[in-house]
């Protein structure tokens, strides 16, 4: 099971350890994560699964897809590393993974 790090805006660390073909907000969900609060359930439609990918991992979880774009613009969340958790699916490749939540999901 890939391991991967959720670190908070006030800092704080959880580690989870992820379910391979579930997406990362599934992942993050069933384990309690509080900063993932995916309202439309993996949509692409609330972005209030917002995570930022740390600068090392962007090239293994790919960039903004076009179907994340729109939403992600209109959250004004201009972020580096910026992705919606419900469109990065979870494979063993991402082992180590590191994102940081928002401070609000609004
Ligand atoms: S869960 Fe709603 S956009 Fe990801």
């Amino acid at each position: 099971m890939p391991r991967i790090q959720f670190i908070a805006a006030d800092g704080s660390e959880e580690f989870i350890d992820a379910v391979v073909g579930l997406s990362l907000m599934e992942n993050a969900v069933s384990n309690g994560i509080e900063a993932i609060r995916a309202v439309c359930g993996g949509n692409a439609y609330c972005g209030t699964c917002r995570v930022y990918v740390d600068p090392a991992w962007r090239a293994v979880t790919g960039e903004v897809t076009e179907m994340e774009l729109p939403l992600i613009e209109a959250t004004d969340d201009t972020t580096p590393g910026v992705r919606l958790a419900c469109q990065i699916p979870v494979t063993p490749a991402l082992d180590g993974l590191i994102v940081r939540t928002p401070l609000s999901q609004e």
